[in-house]
């Protein structure tokens, strides 16, 4: 099992300057975060809980509601593959096959180095575009299973990608 690596609370520190310390500021302060961290640390909700006074189930009901949060850590690159219809006729499928393949993670999962994140999405909407993954913030059209070693090997984590 690995482990996961300590938290640097003194950047949450940072996130709470920024606010007001009361309950209308949980949004943004997780917003930051989620940014900050690449997800929702247990021991950061709750510091966040008790500096802005909310009770820390509201903390993990808001962090469990919207789908931008993550309570378990995701990598440096989040791999979204599309799997609306025009996505799923067209190949969706050996996408995520060939992914599970190379990074041996299956969708919402992580590689133990953090490298990447595997992720199912609806339709993004770009259909004429389909089959669509988007390799961190780069959306990939007509996307091939062969090509795939070089959108991720583009990546930081690219060793994964032969
Ligand atoms: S179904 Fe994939 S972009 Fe619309």
């Amino acid at each position: 099992m690995s482990q996961l690596p300590c938290v640097d609370m003194t950047l949450l520190d940072g996130i709470l300057e920024r606010y007001p310390r009361e309950e209308p500021s949980l949004i943004q302060v997780l917003q930051d975060v989620q940014r900050t961290y690449n997800y929702l640390p247990c021991e950061v909700l709750e510091r966040v809980a008790s500096a802005l006074g909310v009770p820390l189930a509201k903390v993990f009901s808001v962090s469990t509601f919207y789908k931008a949060f993550s309570l378990t850590p995701q990598g440096r690159v989040v791999i979204k593959v599309c799997t609306g219809t025009a996505c799923h006729i067209r190949g969706a499928g050996q996408l995520i096959d060939e992914v599970q393949r190379r990074l041996r993670i299956g969708p919402g999962e992580t590689t133990e180095d953090l490298g990447f994140t595997l992720q199912t999405v609806n339709c993004v909407g770009a259909c004429a575009m389909a089959p669509v993954v988007i390799v961190g913030e780069k959306y990939v059209g007509a996307a091939k299973a062969s090509d795939l070693a070089k959108h991720l090997g583009a990546t930081e984590g690219g060793d994964h990608a032969n």
